[in-house]
């Protein structure tokens, strides 16, 4: 990460020095062209703005949500949260992605009018994502009219400038990912009737031979451009072994792109300007989204010059080829970041309709709580490499994090017994000092430093979508404030003696203070179970941003503003237990009489 970032450094101090050059012009064409791009990308890196946006892909509605859509929305949630919490105006949009051949088909077949069809779709993903508490600040479907009118704009402009001509196509088209495929990316397969077809390499379905006349755009044009951006920009797609992926893929040549159908083929689309007899390209379509919401044609460029994309690692070549492609034949400014992930997978296998092994979210959120499933998605996925899903997997993964280690945590030091003035005690300087020789011991030390540095460490995580490293450096520092608990056993210390009172003030001051810094962190994966430790705590609202994360006034001889507050009334658990489904069976009965007296 610090190479990459280094990186990232170096090549905006290469621009910066470009730009500022006094012997730049006259530049040949091409170079010029080059420098054009590479000025318009440092603007990006450069800009001091406390805006950023954040988007999901738009998701299709040709089945319900599944497990891997409440993916991408929950890390673009955390990422939106983390920046709220930094004090960005931040601005995050997901929606559906309503046209195309498969959704056409997809309404056919359930016999409905397709409008009708994807509303109702859509409510589902809007009704997953309000009980999940992904907290978009703009939800946009592809056939409302700003989309229509923003997709119209795009593409005149692509034709004013030259770049969409009339051709035709002939190739593979895979309608499931409504995709255009060279020989090279079919090969042979069996379908469930033991007829042979032939099928994408990479996502498995169903590929058809088509023979159109359609628009064309001039993907090719753009293959330099597209090197030298990936090259000036190597934070530009995350985590690097997609940005690898990318570069890879542009040593081929990149042949033009087909960007409409057939109007007798694919009507459920917006026209082709001035062409009623052709559909624009769903991909295109639905890529426009995100300017859409930034607000284009009109004032879009606060938004667009800060936006951010969440992917899944099966579209990353509609957006890191096509769209930068699209957006520079526009003349627009390219996203700045496009974060990737892998795939959750059931038994080895992608989950999809197909296959029957979708895994539903709103079931498992009924039964592991919002905040578990958001917890377990993004502390067990990684974004590198795919995961497998179990319920078992999570029963554990909670159970041991959040209800033992931070519940317990939290239990221990709130808990009546241990603290009957229900309030954040003293620290006792003495019993603590910055220098050896009061009652702490070196490992107590080592967790001070490990907790100091935490925010800057998540902040790391956070910023490269390394979500789940974020998570673990969270979680080792729980355990480590566990075991300063244990070390030190305040419950058997005798509050009769003012030194051991003292002490025992002081270890539940520390652990508070861990609390609160873990709390603050945590937000963004985990709201609610966040606001129930802070609010137990006595932590405000307004004390839980980044900036209040200075961890343990007192000891570098600072005011510390909660020490005498009273602690919160909510005594609940924080989170509490998951049994396994089986655990009833093992119980044993109740008899007859014990179940009467109930
Ligand atoms: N409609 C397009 C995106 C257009 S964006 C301009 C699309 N939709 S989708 O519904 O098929 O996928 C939406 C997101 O869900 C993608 O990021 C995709 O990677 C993600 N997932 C779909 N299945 C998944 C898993 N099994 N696991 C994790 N995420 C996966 O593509």
């Amino acid at each position: 990460m610090r190479t990459l970032l280094l990186s990232c450094v170096r090549s905006y101090k290469a621009f910066h020095r470009l730009q500022h050059s006094p012997c730049c012009f006259p530049l040949p064409a091409v170079t010029r062209k080059r420098f054009t791009v590479l000025r318009c990308m440092s603007t990006h890196v450069c800009k001091e703005d406390t805006s950023y946006y954040i988007t999901t892909p738009i998701f299709y509605v040709n089945a319900s949500p599944h497990l891997g859509h409440l993916y991408s929305a929950a890390i673009a949630d955390c990422l939106h949260r983390y920046k709220l919490l930094k004090g960005f105006n931040s601005k995050f949009a997901t929606g559906t992605d309503e046209h195309g051949l498969k959704i056409q088909q997809a309404a056919e077949a359930a016999g409905k009018d397709p409008l009708q069809f994807c509303t109702d779709v859509s409510l589902r993903f809007k009704h997953l994502f309000s009980s999940c508490n992904i907290s978009y600040t703009d939800y946009i479907r592809t056939t409302e009219l700003r989309h229509r009118e923003a997709v119209e704009h795009f593409w005149s402009v692509l034709w004013n400038k030259g770049l969409i001509y009339k051709g035709s196509y002939e190739g593979w088209y895979s309608t499931q990912d409504e995709s255009f495929l060279t020989p090279s990316q079919v090969g042979d397969a069996f379908d469930s009737s033991g007829k042979e077809i032939k099928v994408s390499l990479e996502s498995g379905h169903k590929v058809d031979w088509m023979m159109e006349e359609n628009y064309m755009f001039r993907l090719s044009a753009f293959q330099s451009q597209l090197l030298d951006w990936l090259r000036g920009n190597p934070c530009a797609i995350q985590p690097e072994r997609f940005y690898h992926a990318v570069l890879q893929w542009l040593q081929s040549d990149l042949p033009d792109l087909s960007v409409s159908r057939q109007r007798n083929r694919l009507q459920w689309g917006i026209p082709v300007p001035g062409d009623l007899e052709q559909t624009i390209y769903v991909w295109l379509d639905a890529l426009v989204n995100y300017l859409t919401v930034a607000g284009y044609p009109e004032t879009h460029d606060k938004w667009w010059s800060v936006a951010h994309h969440v992917v899944g690692k099966d579209i990353l070549k509609f957006h890191a080829i096509y769209w930068p492609s699209f957006l520079l034949g526009a003349g627009l400014p390219l996203p700045k970041t496009i974060y990737v992930h892998s795939h959750w997978t059931v038994r080895g296998k992608k989950m999809s309709k197909s296959l029957g092994n979708v895994v539903d979210p709103i079931e498992c959120s009924q039964m592991f709580t919002t905040d578990g499933m958001r917890y377990f998605l993004l502390r067990q996925g990684v974004p590198d490499a795919d995961c497998d899903y179990t319920d078992d997997k999570v029963r554990k993964l909670l159970n041991a994090e959040l209800a033992d280690s931070l519940g317990g945590l939290l239990n221990r030091c709130t808990a009546p017994a241990l603290n009957p003035g229900q309030a954040y005690p003293s620290f006792c300087s003495q019993s603590f000092p910055r220098d050896q020789g009061g009652r702490a011991v070196a490992e107590d030390y080592h967790m001070l430093d490990a907790v100091k540095n935490l925010p800057s460490v998540v902040e790391e995580h956070y910023e490269s979508m390394h979500v789940y490293k974020a998570l673990e450096a969270i979680i080792a520092c729980v355990r480590q404030t566990n075991g300063f608990v244990q070390r030190h056993k305040p419950w058997n210390l005798d509050r009769g003696k003012s030194k051991d009172q003292q002490w025992l003030e002081t270890v539940i001051h520390v652990t508070l203070e861990c609390l609160r810094i873990y709390g603050t962190l945590l937000q963004p994966v985990v709201p609610e179970i966040s606001n129930k430790l802070l609010s137990r705590i006595g932590v405000q609202p307004g004390e839980r941003s980044w900036g209040n994360t200075d961890f343990l006034p007192k000891f570098q001889g600072k005011d510390c503003p909660f020490e005498g507050r009273a602690l919160g009334s909510d005594f609940g658990v924080l989170f509490s237990r998951l049994e396994s489904p089986n655990a009833d069976k093992q119980k044993p009965k109740p008899t007859k009489k014990a179940a009467r007296s109930k």
